[in-house]
């Protein structure tokens, strides 16, 4: 087999566009006012940072206004969550979230928890989806916020954001999503979907890293956490990031529905061959879609029977390929990933997951590699396993 470098991580993050490098360059160069400067260099800074707010806003049908830029989907989780609790005190104490959400939120809830609020946790099926009757019944007159993500960074299940906002609503309580993974993959269009909170980070879609964006729907109240200046509508203190929110802007206009549909087709080629091919495979999340509205077009999360999933990271690694055994953020714990446990697997056969995620650049090529390489790999392995 001939040996390629294949980068199959695009849900840790993403290779920055070098159109969006090119775009940013000049930011730091020439055009590098303040952009609350009341020079000219800052004026055209400010007129670059607002032109970037647009276009994200544009994406998610909100009003430039409602889009603050922060430095990532943590931030913007935090901002949402805590923002929303402590602005909105007066309500009660409760909160509600899901098992299968990204540690920015879960921690996040879990810090809040010791500051006295309640937390509850909302259980999914076997594929990921949100169970809607349970979430109707936790939902109660003193909960003043629902945090329940769009795509999953693990299993690549996408909720009915709609659907769920609108329970959310009937409920009296205020909707945030994290959309991280979701954002420019899964249409989304904040009015429709119900959403009073939106979280997006750019270094998943070929941004640069240290740059993402919370929507606030006019009128929601949010506690500012990062104190000093009144930028970002007085939700953020600190300078603008011009470079960062021109870069995040233009990839977002580099996204196009052709890449969409490639990434649908090469998941699904992947995870056929994979599946009909190495024995004892199963895919975690649900089947494959023509469109991406159930599963990101770009997860492939595949448990392998009796392996380790760190071996076979490894050993493609070796291979030159590159691929993650659960979340970027909890794949240094031993611990069996709380999404895969949370759609019903056991420990033992958590352990034997992979995640391959795809980006525009991948191609059919690549996936014979990864399918070749990954039979190969896991037959070695399953020779040395004691579990048979
Ligand atoms: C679903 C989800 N939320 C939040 C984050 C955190 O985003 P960032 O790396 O921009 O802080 C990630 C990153 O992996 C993610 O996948």
């Amino acid at each position: 087999m001939k040996s390629m470098k294949v980068y199959v991580d695009n849900s840790a993050t993403t290779r920055t566009d070098p159109e969006v490098v090119k775009a940013m360059e000049i930011f730091f160069t020439e055009k590098y006012g303040n952009a609350s400067s009341l020079h000219s260099f800052g004026v055209e800074s400010a007129e670059a940072f607002e032109k970037a707010r647009d276009v994200v806003a544009k994406k998610l049908n909100a009003d430039p206004r409602e889009i603050v830029f922060t430095s990532g989907g943590t931030e913007s989780d935090n901002l949402a969550i805590k923002g929303v609790v402590y602005a909105n005190k007066g309500k009660g104490n409760h909160i509600v979230t899901s098992k299968i959400e990204h540690p920015a939120v879960l921690s996040t809830c879990e810090e809040l928890e010791k500051e006295g609020f309640e937390v509850s946790y909302i259980g999914v099926d076997g594929e990921g989806f949100v169970d809607l009757e349970e979430l109707k019944k936790v939902i109660r007159k003193d909960t003043i916020l629902v945090s329940i993500m769009h795509g999953n960074n693990e299993v690549g299940v996408v909720q009915d954001i709609g659907k769920i906002g609108k329970i959310v609503h009937d409920g009296g309580a205020l909707f945030h999503t994290d959309a991280v993974q979701s954002f420019t993959k899964v249409m989304i269009d904040v009015k429709k979907d119900n959403v009073d909170l939106l979280s997006i980070s750019s270094h998943k879609i070929h941004g640069p890293n240290g740059v993402g964006a919370l929507f606030v729907k006019k009128g929601v109240k949010v506690k500012k956490l990062a104190d000093g200046g009144h930028h970002e509508f007085d939700l953020r203190g600190g300078t603008e990031n011009v470079p960062g929110a021109v870069g995040f802007a233009k990839a977002v206009e580099l996204v196009n529905d052709e890449e969409l549909k490639k990434m649908c087709e090469l998941r699904d080629y992947l995870s056929n061959r994979l599946l009909k091919e190495i024995p004892n495979s199963r895919l975690n999340g649900p089947l494959g879609d023509k469109d991406g509205s159930r599963r990101l077009c770009n997860n492939v999360n595949v448990a392998f029977k009796h392996i380790e999933g760190e071996g076979i990271l490894l050993k493609l690694d070796i291979k030159g390929i590159a691929v993650s055994t659960g979340s970027a953020c909890s794949s240094q714990s031993l611990k069996p990933s709380h999404v895969l446990t949370a759609i019903g697997m056991k420990p033992e056969d958590a352990h034997g997951t992979i995640r391959i995620t795809l980006s525009r650049e991948n191609t059919r090529e690549e996936m014979d590699y990864i399918a070749d390489s990954l039979k190969e790999v896991t037959a070695e392995l399953r020779k040395l396993s004691p579990f048979k």
